[in-house]
């Protein structure tokens, strides 16, 4: 197993967390969806891949989709059945999709796809999309620009490491794989949660789960005390970008 498909099972052990507090997506997402991908969501047939506890696949079944979830992880798969037991979910990989050839119209990856191997996930999401198919990629990333969370994440970087520091809002789309034709599409959004939820929304994040409990819960009670000044009414509001990005088969 790799180092990046090792820390992307390390879900598995928030499974719980992770359903009850990240947030989900804006609609605004859903409607550039069907703009890039050229139809309707309404009817099509839909694979949201590394399907997680299912919050992608919701707002894609919310929109009429006829969504199948594809998750490797067996805690984040129970949880993706417990909230949507109407959806039906198969246990695989993006890397391997258990899909038929040409047989859907859409592919998404919801905050999933840094987890696959492109050289094996290109090809799988072309295998299984018809002609005339899409391929959407999002993310939902805390927005650097907005001064408290620049604080954070240069408070995040000291613990982790990684980066020079200096917020690049167009990181997603840097790592995207060139052989396809990627129209990319970005949106701001918030959301006001209690400061508790906000620190559970964090701790489900995957350097957390990689980094254990003792590392995790002094970071977050420093973090506690610096966002009670931030915000003192103990509401968060957390900022946002969702990154998209649409290839049409
Ligand atoms: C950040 S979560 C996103 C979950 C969900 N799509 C959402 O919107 O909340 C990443 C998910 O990717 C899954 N994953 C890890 N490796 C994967 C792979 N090679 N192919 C597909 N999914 C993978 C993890 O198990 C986890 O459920």
């Amino acid at each position: 197993m790799t180092r990046a498909s090792s820390q992307g099972l390390s879900f598995e052990s928030v499974a719980a967390g992770y359903a009850a507090h990240r947030p989900s997506y804006p609609s605004a997402l859903l409607d550039v969806v069907e703009e890039l991908a050229g139809f309707s969501l309404a009817g099509a047939r839909v694979a949201d891949v590394g399907a997680g506890t299912g919050l992608g696949t919701r707002v894609l079944a919310e929109r009429g989709a006829r969504v199948v979830g594809v998750e490797p992880g067996q805690e984040m798969a129970a949880r993706f059945r417990i909230g949507l037991p109407e959806v039906p979910l198969v246990l695989g990989d993006g890397n391997a999709l258990p899909l038929g050839s040409s047989s859907l119209d859409l592919v998404t990856y919801a905050q999933s796809w840094h987890w696959t191997e492109p050289r094996r996930s290109v090809p799988e999401a072309l295998r299984v999309l018809r002609p005339g198919g899409a391929l959407a990629l999002w993310w939902n990333d805390s927005d650097g620009g907005v001064p408290w969370v620049a604080g954070q994440d240069a408070r995040l970087r000291r613990l982790f490491g990684g980066g020079d520091g200096a917020y690049d809002p167009e990181a997603r789309f840097r790592r995207l794989p060139d052989e396809l034709p990627f129209v990319r599409w970005q949106v701001r959004w918030s959301r006001s949660v209690s400061l508790d939820a906000h620190l559970a929304n964090l701790a489900t994040y995957s350097d957390f789960l990689v980094l254990g409990e003792e590392g995790t819960n002094r970071f977050l009670a420093e973090e506690r005390e610096i966002l009670a000044g931030v915000f003192p009414d103990g509401t968060v509001r957390e900022e946002y970008v969702v990154s998209l990005a649409v290839a049409v088969r």
